[in-house]
């Protein structure tokens, strides 16, 4: 049987990483094959084609050199790991997927909303993932909360390209994602941040509940 595919979505700090990687030990612990993986990423081509797009350095990238770096790390994540995974009936949770690009591009950026709809159909091949776990966080404290984070991964401590686009790109793309909510609510289920990282977990696996067993 076709494996599920589980993405993990909402603004810089929300708790993608954190959350998506405790439901991988949940389903483990009860003996599901999973896999976790990110976008952009999740393949050698995918994290060196990352590693350009957040790189602070670039700050002269135009909007559409952005999306299509992006496009072409999905591209590769959804044919090299992706799509062989669920095939072999694993379960993949997915750090960001397409609808990063319609919250970060579309609203964020204000491109045209059409040509990322193409452009995600064309990288994915039309993959949808069967569920989608939005976690909502005012961009004010996720971002202090990334910038923790980038502190202790990293002696610099720098913001990426996007953690430095500024508040009002962070509260475009909030409201991008809660529209996308509203649009697809069989889809996507918003989870707002608690206050802990368990009080938040225990509501994700209360909701994956429901879709997975
Ligand atoms: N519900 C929560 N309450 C408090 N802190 C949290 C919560 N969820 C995550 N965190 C913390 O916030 C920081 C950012 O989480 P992270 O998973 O890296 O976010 P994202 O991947 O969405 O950017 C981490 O230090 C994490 O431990
Ligand atoms: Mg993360």
């Amino acid at each position: 049987m076709r494996g599920k595919f589980i993405t993990f979505e909402g603004p810089e700090g929300c708790g993608k990483t954190t959350q998506s990687k405790l439901v991988m030990e949940w389903l483990k612990s009860k003996g599901q094959d999973v896999i976790w993986t990110r976008e952009p990423g999740g393949t050698r081509i995918g994290d060196a084609i990352r590693a350009l797009v957040l790189d602070p350095e670039y700050g002269e990238m135009v909007d559409l050199t952005e999306i299509l770096l992006l496009s072409a790390s999905r591209a590769q994540h959804v044919k090299e790991k992706i799509v062989p995974a669920l095939e072999a009936g694993k379960t993949v949770l997915c750090d960001r997927f397409v609808d990063a690009t319609l919250a970060y591009q579309g609203r964020g950026r204000g491109m045209d909303w059409q040509l990322l709809g193409t452009l995600n159909e064309i990288a994915t091949e039309g993959l949808m993932p069967d569920i989608t776990m939005l976690i909502d966080i005012s961009p004010e404290i996720g971002l202090k909360r990334a910038m923790e984070v980038d502190k202790a991964e990293a002696a610099a401590g720098e913001a990426d390209r996007f953690e430095a686009a500024g508040g009002d790109f962070h509260r475009s793309v909030r409201d991008g994602y809660l529209y996308l909510a509203e649009h697809f609510p069989e889809r996507i289920k918003v989870v707002k941040s608690r206050a802990t990282v368990d009080e938040t977990q225990e509501e994700i696996r209360r909701i994956l509940s429901d879709v997975l067993f």
